[in-house]
């Protein structure tokens, strides 16, 4: 997925991104407009643990991991994303997150992705299948006990 070169081309790419397939044209090419991309160095941090959570990210290209003591969490990838949890509980970042490769990522203010998607049910659900996905992967105990 190489970075787009317009908002067009962006709003393309969005379609065809799970989390936002859902959404029309028109929803499309708002958050690619409200979108900032950014670009990370391999090994750069783009989350702290415990920082306030202003964003939403979207990688566009490169690979993200979230560095666990001693567990690996499966990398984060093009068309997925990262810095939900903050946003949607309004408490510090869960952890970090690093550049694993240069990555490119389109950027949400938390403003701009609640007001793109709490209106859209199918994003709100692919969200949380998104979450549950990884919290079942990384902390399967925490749902049985
Ligand atoms: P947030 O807490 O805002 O910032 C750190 C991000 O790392 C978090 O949102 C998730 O996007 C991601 N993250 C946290 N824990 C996990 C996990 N167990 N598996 C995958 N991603 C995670």
């Amino acid at each position: 997925m190489a970075p787009p070169a317009s908002e067009e081309d962006l709003a393309h790419l969005l379609a065809k991104v799970p989390l936002f397939s859902s959404l029309d044209k028109r929803h499309l090419k708002t958050i690619a407009r409200s979108g900032v991309e950014r670009s990370f160095a391999a090994g750069q941090s783009i989350v702290k643990q415990g920082d306030e959570g202003v964003g939403f990210y979207l990688v566009l290209e490169g690979q993200v991991a979230v560095p666990r003591a001693n567990q690996v969490l499966a990398p984060i990838g093009p068309g997925q994303f990262f810095g939900e949890m903050a946003l949607f509980d309004k408490q510090p970042r869960t952890a970090d997150v690093v550049a694993k490769v240069p990555s490119h990522c389109l950027v949400l203010s938390s403003w701009e992705f609640w007001g793109s998607v709490s209106s859209q049910p199918e994003v709100l659900r692919e969200l949380m299948q998104v979450v549950v996905r990884r919290l079942r992967a990384s902390a399967p105990q925490a749902l049985t006990e």
